[in-house]
């Protein structure tokens, strides 16, 4: 028999007993985190309202108004039976029905949804529904709005000043369509290029995303405490998504951040405190776990954290169904995210149980009264602040309707300059760049003429695939941006995304790129490049060996490993995903037409670069800032 010595027992048993006793790791120290103070917009008259209005509420109105449904499936009608909170537009072609409309269309939804909430037969008492959407790169889902790069793009722009406009005539253009809500900024820090929301991140370290994360909250929203903050041309905003989404591990979207508290608070967190500053009125939560504990049910963060040491009095919205993902949970059923402080659950689609469900949760006292008068606490405050039940139907609104302001040319030229700005020189050999304009062109590759590639998803439809350049009225594509750049001056641009001709180019330009995706549809296991097929490398090959100079223009949401092709190319071009203004591309490429300078490459990396397959900064990188200029090799 071994002889146990007693110290040793009684150090193991010290070790047991801390271990019995240890936290789990998702825990939460809110004293270590920074007290943060929003501007106080506490109004006495305002809150009495509020209290007059809920205690005339039925149990019923109050679990309704702590839910937003998806408007594919909550029509008016059911918003008139319900009352509910919030309604939303994913993915969707069309306001009601799954269908492609033209814009004005939305707005006669909105005054649908509006006035259906605002029905008081049955004795239900009036109270505007809310209108949420995804207009994360300008109004991205309405037929004809100015589509801006997509925020990597605008990282790598470096330009605070140009995001404020930019969130400016978003918001401008969400008040067209009669909307009240933009879930954006995105403040998201990604650390592993290989995840599908890379490209809705700024960047992979705190510093621009916080810079801009003030831009976007005051342009959208306005200033907090003047007389149009969240109306008149301003909407609501929403922080996205808390928190540590862009760290999951091998940057899988909604994945486990397994990041320690300090690296959670100081790198996931840091442009949060920025945006509550700013004003912001809701919070998204993510759907992504830290520790292992999914965020949905994470009351030290949502609670401890955001609620009690940051102030925050706006609305904690759930993700899409983010809470059917919690042990006990399921799509139509979550207490535990309405206890740990969620005050608006998307029950996206399974809303009419969850309501049911939740109505009894609260009856059996599952769900605290006082925890849900707190939420819907909250959700009529951002109403009342927001204006909304005075500001009578949408289409009555300030620029609602105002359709020659919907993708106007000012708004255009903006997102154009955006595109100029964000794009980023890898290589530019022999100074092939900037280029004449009077030259015949070849213009190839299937990004040259192909307007959703150049917009990613987001773009009409969630994925923002099996879409057409007419499906984007007054967009440019970076083909027909570069036929005008140079034809005035006595050039030619002549496409063929195949690469061949008839008669031989001075030039050729390559577009080309990833196809269009969004969230966990554009994980991928390695950033190689057409990893396989090599298609594209074979064009810039082919066009090379030809003796013909060849300049590479690279679609992407995210650094990709393109060392073969970036060899294949003179001059080599990242233009993220522009959006609807191909025609930024060609600004820089060219002189201009009367002989004067082209534009110059201002884009930095806004993100390490890796120069192999595997994600991670090891190895041979281009460096987060780089970016070469014309005066530069
Ligand atoms: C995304 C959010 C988005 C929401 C509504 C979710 O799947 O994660 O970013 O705001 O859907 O479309
Ligand atoms: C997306 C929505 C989309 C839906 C489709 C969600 O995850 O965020 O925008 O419409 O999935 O099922």
């Amino acid at each position: 028999m071994r002889i146990v010595h007693a110290s040793t027992l009684a150090t193991l048993l010290c070790l047991l007993s801390i271990t019995a006793h240890a936290d789990p790791p998702s825990t939460i120290h809110p004293n270590l985190w920074p007290e943060i103070h929003p501007p106080k917009l506490h109004d006495a008259v305002l809150e009495a309202r509020l209290d007059t209005l809920l205690s005339q509420l039925t149990l019923e109105e109050k679990v309704a108004q702590i839910i937003i449904a998806d408007t594919n499936s909550a029509s008016p009608e059911d918003v008139r039976q319900y009352h509910l909170g919030g309604i939303l537009t994913g993915g969707n072609l069309g306001p009601v029905k799954n269908e492609p409309v033209p814009a004005p269309a939305w707005l006669v939804a909105a005054d649908e949804y509006y006035a259906a909430s605002m029905d008081t037969s049955g004795d239900k008492h009036a109270i505007p529904v809310l209108w949420g959407m995804d207009a994360v790169h300008g109004h991205n889902y309405i037929k004809g709005a100015t589509l801006f790069p997509h925020n990597i793009g605008l990282g790598a722009a470096r330009d605070p000043k140009l995001v404020r406009q930019i969130a400016q005539i978003t918001a401008a253009e969400v008040r067209i369509t009669g909307h009240d809500w933009s879930f954006a900024p995105t403040l998201s820090i990604v650390q592993d290029p290989r995840w599908g929301r890379t490209y809705e991140a700024y960047s992979d370290r705190p510093d621009i995303v916080r810079r801009y994360a003030r831009e976007m909250v005051l342009g959208l929203q306005g200033k907090p405490g003047a007389k149009d903050f969240l109306r008149g041309a301003h909407v609501i905003a929403s922080a996205k998504h808390f928190v540590g989404d862009g760290g999951t591990r091998d940057g899988r979207d909604q994945g486990d951040n397994v990041d320690d508290e300090a690296e959670l608070r100081d790198v996931h967190a840091a442009a949060y405190p920025i945006a509550l500053e700013a004003g912001v009125q809701t919070v998204m939560v993510s759907l992504s776990s830290w520790q292992g504990q999914k965020l949905h049910g994470h009351a030290g963060l949502l609670r401890d954290v955001l609620r009690s040491r940051w102030h925050f009095d706006g609305v904690v919205v759930g993700d899409w169904n983010g809470h059917e993902q919690l042990p006990g949970c399921h799509k139509a059923s979550c207490p535990t995210a309405i206890n740990a402080g969620i005050d608006l659950v998307m029950a996206a689609d399974a809303w009419r149980d969850f309501h049911a469900n939740t109505v009894s949760q609260v009856r059996s006292g599952v769900v605290p009264m006082a925890r849900l008068d707190e939420a819907v606490r909250r959700v009529l405050r951002l109403k009342l602040r927001a204006g909304l039940f005075d500001a009578g139907k949408p289409s009555t609104r300030a620029l609602a309707g105002e359709w020659r302001r919907l993708g106007s040319p000012a708004h255009r030229a903006v997102a154009r300059r955006a595109v100029r700005e964000s794009l980023v020189l890898l290589k530019n050999a022999a100074h092939l760049l900037p280029l004449k304009p009077k030259q015949s062109v070849l213009v190839a590759g299937d990004g040259a003429d192909n307007v959703p590639k150049q917009c990613g998803g987001w773009s009409l439809t969630w994925q923002g695939r099996d879409l057409k350049n007419s499906d984007f009225p007054a967009a440019q594509s970076i083909y027909e941006g570069i036929r005008s750049a140079v034809t005035p001056a006595g050039g030619t641009a002549v496409l063929s995304p195949t690469g061949d001709f008839s008669v031989r180019p001075d030039l050729a330009i390559v577009v080309f790129g990833e196809e269009p995706y969004a969230e966990f549809f554009g994980d991928v296991p390695t950033l190689e490049y057409q990893a396989g097929s090599k298609r594209d490398l074979a064009l810039l090959r082919n066009l090379r060996a030809q003796g013909i100079p060849v300049v590479a223009v690279l679609l992407t949401g995210r650094p990709l490993w393109i060392e073969e092709e970036l060899d294949a190319a003179d001059a080599f071009v990242v233009a993220w995903l522009p959006g609807s203004e191909g025609g930024g591309i060609a600004d820089v490429l060219f002189a201009r037409p009367n002989g004067s300078r082209a534009f110059d490459f201002r884009g930095r990396l806004p993100l390490v670069w890796p120069r192999g397959p595997r994600a991670g900064r090891d190895g041979d990188v281009f460096d987060y800032g780089y970016g070469l200029r014309y005066g530069s090799r």
